[in-house]
């Protein structure tokens, strides 16, 4: 018993083979030769246009949210679920008595003791420093420049007893302390945040 095998065309296996992707097949055309390498036009493979073409949704998507529609960056996400820790950390330090620059930083980061120091500012601070804080007849808070130093102690005090013979009123009195500290947390929040058209530099550079 002998088993007949077809005699073996090297002519017919290429085209069985080449029904995949990206192989040429005889409708490709040569687009370039050179010294015998030939480049293909071949069509691209459907898994590559695929991704291609998400890639480019994706990306008009992502332009949209972020840029256009004020997306939640993760940063924005990750300060809104901090608040809780961040506020009861204010309230423990401000509970606590002691004015410190932790303290001060913690009531900076408190959202609701922020926007009372801004409407605070609002309406005993704009007038001399302006309302992006870039300075007028007073200094630019939005700079890393301090006359009276740039901690936020050093800022604290300057607000509460101010610097009456330059033009800068003390606050410490008028608003009382919680208040005095509110303004004070917000005036943290324009540090370094170079607000433009601001006045010049004055004083030490701090950062
Ligand atoms: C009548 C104008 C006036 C008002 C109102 C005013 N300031 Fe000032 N402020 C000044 C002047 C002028 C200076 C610069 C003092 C100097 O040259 O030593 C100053 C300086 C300061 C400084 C120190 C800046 C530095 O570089 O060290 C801080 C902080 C400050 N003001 C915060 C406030 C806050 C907060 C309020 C509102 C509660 C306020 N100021 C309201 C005029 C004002």
């Amino acid at each position: 018993m002998s088993i007949q095998s077809a005699p073996h065309t090297h002519t017919e296996a290429p085209h069985t083979l080449q029904t995949g992707i990206g192989v040429d097949t005889p409708q490709d055309t040569v687009v370039h030769a050179v010294d015998g390498i030939e480049e293909y036009d071949n069509r691209l493979p459907n898994w590559w246009l695929f991704t291609f073409y998400a890639a480019i949704a994706f990306g008009v998507v992502y332009y949209f949210h972020y840029q256009m529609l004020g997306g939640e960056t993760s940063i924005a996400a990750y300060e809104r679920e901090m608040q809780p820790v961040w506020a009861a950390e204010a309230a423990r330090l401000r509970a606590a008595g002691a004015v410190t620059p932790a303290m001060l930083q913690a009531l900076s980061r408190d959202q609701r003791i922020v926007a009372e120091g801004q409407s605070l500012y609002t309406s005993n601070c704009v007038s001399c420093h302006s309302a992006t804080g870039g300075g007028g007849i007073g200094a630019n808070l939005t700079d890393s420049f301090w006359i009276h130093g740039g901690r936020a102690d050093q800022i604290y005090r300057t607000v509460t007893s101010g610097v009456t013979n330059k033009g800068m009123p003390a606050w410490g009195a008028q608003l009382g302390v919680e208040r005095t500290q509110a303004v004070v947390a917000y005036v943290l929040t324009l540090r370094n945040t170079n607000a433009p058209g601001g006045r010049s530099a004055q004083g030490t550079r701090e950062e």
